[in-house]
């Protein structure tokens, strides 16, 4: 998330965004695991700093996260991990497996993909966290971009608004 507003804002703006969350890790460490509350307290002061709505911050940050994030440090399991777009969304449980083997204190979320049509499937996205939707949204277009594959993703059923878990509507150019 640094890199990401440091990149696309510079940063002084991270820096008030980090101080009006009262977070006072400078430097983070992406081997290092961190508190749930940093990362919703830093959503929180993006929101106000940014003066942008969370669901549009957490958008961009999926996809940024997925392009530049996971693209530069985890390449080689992002590789393993799927050959095509939905193959990657087939294996999401599995490539946060693999990393929950090396960090047994992750709580990684559980994907499932159901419905499949040409050019279609139904995401179903469970986990323990809330008010991460729209990021999921960011994350599944910048596997997309990440193949060349032209998506378009919908939100059909909500935690939030009551549904058991979160469904996505995931449409994209048929390449299998
Ligand atoms: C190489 C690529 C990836 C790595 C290394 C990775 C790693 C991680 C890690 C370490 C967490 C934190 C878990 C915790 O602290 O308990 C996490 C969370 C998460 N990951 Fe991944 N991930 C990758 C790719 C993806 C992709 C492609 C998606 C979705 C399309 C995804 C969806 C999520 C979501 C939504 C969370 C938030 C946590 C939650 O919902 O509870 N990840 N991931």
């Amino acid at each position: 998330m640094q890199e990401f507003v440091v990149t696309s804002h510079g940063a002084p703006k991270w820096d008030a965004i980090r101080t009006m969350a009262s977070v006072e890790v400078t430097n983070f460490d992406g081997m290092q695991h961190y508190p749930d509350w940093m990362t919703y307290a830093l959503i929180e002061a993006a929101t106000k700093e940014l003066d942008e709505p969370a669901e549009q911050i957490l958008g961009a940050f999926g996809e940024y996260w997925v392009l530049y994030t996971a693209k530069e440090g985890w390449e080689d399991l992002l590789k393993v991990s799927g050959s095509d777009f939905v193959s990657l969304l087939q294996n999401l449980d599995l490539l946060h497996a693999r990393i929950s083997r090396s960090y047994p204190e992750l709580k990684p979320p559980a994907f499932q993909c159901t419905d499949r049509q040409p050019g279609s499937l139904l995401l179903h996205y469970r986990s323990d966290r809330a008010g991460l939707t729209p990021f999921v949204v960011g994350l599944v277009k910048g596997v997309g971009k990440m193949f060349q594959t032209d998506v378009r993703v919908k939100v059909v059923s909500e935690k939030s608004q009551g549904a058991d878990h979160d469904v996505f509507h995931v449409e994209y150019e048929p390449h299998d």
